[in-house]
């Protein structure tokens, strides 16, 4: 492949789709892997092989630690957090009952749902934002049924970074007994969210965005909710029966493990702890004040920026469509950000953005305040139709 060299002059925005760039430990210990180890783990028993296995067992433990689960057994790596959650939401169907999931929820929650609410083996209900934009779980409360499973929601928004209650809706699913799942695809890494303290049973994530692993990488830690598969094959042990054995995690993760990317992922996980939570959330606080800030002053723009916010800032430009917005932005200046509608439908009803989707800017722990200042710089000529 040629690269265009110019390539080096984006300012990338669109952290949230997928973190761009990779650390460079992230991309050596892929590297290495390929180049020193690349077995089939899990299948046979020499020397490399069973150093494969050895890693996927690292990376098991980084991720499980990393939300402070109990169990790396009960943890399963997925392709991404589409496929954990079809997992989870398939193992709630067998169940049959109904669930609640809240208007900020993605594509990959509404979907698998709904296709079951056709089936007839899940019903559910949506919590609507308060006034304020906010999630009151007094609302996901008074949604709960004789017959409800689950409560599913969002550690933060994919299209506003609202960073939702989970700690409070945590404790009601425990006072009524409710399965709590949460799909941390936004958010893990920025936050650190703990299973225990938060009543959490099954966490649900994506490797490729704040865990700054490779695409092609997921998770799920369920701890007391027993998963079914949805793959069914090779897992490496009991080879003579046509039924595999009921261990976890083998019996999730039949055929074989994107070995580089789960190393690459663990590498993403320690690289993101070392650089601690705290320090993550500082530099994207400043990267939003900034940005925030400056679209004030810009007129003709409307943006919706919640104060609990994972690194988002998300606006439209008056009487442009969204999508054309982002094709000035990086045909003209260089900044790759998304427009249109983003993958969670209930939101932008929500918002009011259902016909106009919304420009959405996403920070990264790579992204610079001079950044910021260049995008506003952009903006403002194209607020000002002046590109
Ligand atoms: C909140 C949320 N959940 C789930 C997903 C799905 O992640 P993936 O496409 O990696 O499966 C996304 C992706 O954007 C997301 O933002």
């Amino acid at each position: 492949m040629v690269v265009d060299m110019t390539m080096k002059n984006i300012t990338y925005f669109d952290n949230a789709a997928t973190t761009y760039p990779k650390p460079q430990c992230v991309i050596s210990a892929m590297n290495s892997c390929m180049k020193n180890y690349c077995a089939n783990p899990g299948r046979s028993g020499h020397r490399l092989a069973i150093l494969s296995e050895e890693a996927v067992y690292q990376a098991r433990r980084r991720i499980t630690d990393f939300f402070h689960g109990k169990n790396p057994l009960k943890t399963v790596f997925v392709k991404n957090a589409t496929e954990g959650l079809n997992m989870v939401i398939g193992t709630l169907a067998a169940m049959k009952g109904h669930v609640i999931y809240t208007s900020y929820e993605h594509n990959s929650v509404i979907r698998p749902i709904w296709r079951y609410s056709q089936s007839g083996d899940l019903s559910y209900d949506i919590c609507l934002p308060d006034v304020t934009g906010c999630i009151d779980p007094r609302d996901i409360e008074s949604l709960i049924r004789k017959d409800t499973l689950a409560v599913i929601v969002s550690l933060a928004s994919n299209i506003t970074g609202y960073i939702l209650p989970i700690k409070e809706i945590g404790r009601i699913c425990k006072e009524h007994r409710l399965f709590f799942i949460v799909d941390v695809s936004q958010g893990a890494g920025t936050i650190q969210p703990d299973m225990i303290e938060n009543d959490i049973h099954v966490i649900v994530g994506t490797g490729h965005k704040d865990l700054y692993g490779p695409q092609g990488t997921g998770f799920v830690c369920a701890e007391g909710f027993e998963l079914i598969p949805i793959l069914y094959g090779g897992t490496g042990t009991e080879s003579m029966s046509p039924n595999p054995a009921n261990v976890s995690p083998d019996i999730l993760e039949a055929g074989t493990q994107n070995l580089p990317g789960i190393v690459g992922l663990a590498q993403g996980a320690a690289f993101i702890e070392e650089l601690g939570a705290i320090k993550i959330q500082k530099h994207k606080k400043a990267l939003i004040k900034r940005m925030s800030d400056g679209l004030k002053s810009i007129k003709g723009i409307t943006s919706y920026i919640p104060e609990d916010n994972c690194g988002i800032v998300a606006f439209d430009v008056t009487g442009l469509d969204s999508q054309e917005t982002v094709h000035l932005l990086s045909t003209q200046y260089g900044i790759c950000a998304r427009g249109g509608f983003h993958c969670s439908p209930n939101l932008h009803r929500y918002l009011k953005t259902d016909q106009t989707g919304l420009i959405r800017f996403s920070f990264g722990i790579f992204n610079k305040i001079k950044e910021v200042d260049h995008s506003l710089n952009a903006l403002e000529f194209i607020a000002k139709r002046l590109v």
